[in-house]
């Protein structure tokens, strides 16, 4: 059993980002064909404590290199007032000949990078070679930490960074470390969520809201929307929009805002296509220049499979990590 802790994960993502968006690619072309096996995340919540959860989400990876395994994540929102994450989480890799486990890894690097290559992936493809110049991110925590800078790796770094988070403190420290990845960017904080859905035409939420809270009036026509925390849109707006989603079956479930507007329409009607299909080539989208296009990707586990494959390929190469060889015995 090989067990790579965070710092040797870490280690072996740092600078990996065009590779990540790469495999992203490659793993939702996969999904898009059938070649994945993706059951549906299990969310574990507590009843006396609505705020926090855990959820496992096993995949299989087909094609020319399967893999199987499960990431296993929890989310407790009142962490970061502690001054620790959000979320934590540890993924195990199985053989596909024994299914016996073969490694151990601290995945919450892993997670973040595959949601970031997720969105900066759609960031590029929605907004077709238009580099939008500048990004608004709404909610300043690891997440749209990482989307910042897997955009730089998909579309170029942002020259303007608009923020906007509730609490001041977190979008004064996310401006200090934005200042120090890109010295050369104009970044400034927004007072709500409508002016940093107006300022720019790029918009990322990576918010903790459990409800929805926004509306996209405000936002230009043409604005890609990438919706990564799945639950800030009102579903009204969301309806009005196009929408792009990573798999419509996870992501109409869980109260996401997917989930509640096929609740309101009664229908999937509003859903134009998955990431996949445009991979592919599969389904033609030609957005209404006067609409919004909002990116919601649920997060399959397959992408996980793919990144932590890939850390583990690289460690075992370079001898990193602890190997427990008795730990089956
Ligand atoms: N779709 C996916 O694949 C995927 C993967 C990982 C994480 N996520 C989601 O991304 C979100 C962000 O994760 P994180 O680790 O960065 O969380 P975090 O807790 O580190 O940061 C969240 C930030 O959002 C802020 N916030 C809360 N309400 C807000 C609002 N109305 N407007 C603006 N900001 C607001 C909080 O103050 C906090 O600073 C979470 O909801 C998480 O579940 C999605």
């Amino acid at each position: 059993m090989l067990v790579l802790r965070k710092a040797d994960v870490g280690e072996i993502l740092n600078g990996k980002e065009k590779e990540h968006i790469e495999l992203v690619r490659q793993t939702y072309a996969l999904h898009a064909q059938g070649a994945t096996a993706v059951p549906h995340s299990t969310f574990l919540r507590f009843p006396d404590d609505p705020a926090n959860r855990i959820i496992g989400l096993p995949s299989y990876r087909g094609g020319k290199s399967p893999a199987a395994g499960l990431k296993w994540i929890s989310s407790f929102p009142a962490n970061i007032h502690s001054g620790i994450p959000r979320a934590s989480a540890v993924m195990v890799l199985n053989s596909l000949r024994t299914g016996h486990p073969e490694a151990l890894l601290e995945a919450s690097l892993i997670s973040a990078a595959r949601t970031a290559a997720s969105a900066a992936l759609a960031a590029d493809i929605l907004t077709e070679g238009r580099s939008p110049g500048g990004v608004s991110l709404i909610g300043c925590g690891v997440i749209n930490f990482e989307v910042l800078r897997y955009l730089g790796a998909a579309i170029g770094a942002p020259g303007e960074i608009v923020v906007h988070d509730p609490s001041p403190a977190r979008a004064e420290e996310f401006v200090r470390r934005c200042h120090e990845l890109l010295p050369d960017a104009a970044i400034s904080i927004a007072d709500s969520v409508e002016d940093a859905l107006a300022a720019q035409r790029l918009v990322s939420f990576g918010t903790n809201a459990g409800e929805p809270h926004a509306d996209l009036t405000s936002a230009e026509p043409g604005t890609v929307v990438l919706h990564v925390s799945l639950r800030d849109i009102e579903p009204l707006s969301i309806n009005g929009a196009h929408n792009i989603v990573d798999d419509a079956d996870h992501v109409c479930r869980e109260r996401t805002s997917l989930h509640l507007t096929e609740q309101m329409t009664g229908s999937r009607a509003f859903i134009d296509a998955s990431i996949g299909q445009l991979i592919n080539g599969t389904v033609a989208f030609t957005p209404d220049p006067d609409k919004v296009t909002v990116y919601s990707p649920f997060g399959l586990g397959v992408l996980d499979l793919a990144l932590a494959v890939d850390v583990q390929a690289t460690a075992r190469e370079h001898g990193i990590g602890i190997d427990v060889a008795d730990f089956l015995s």
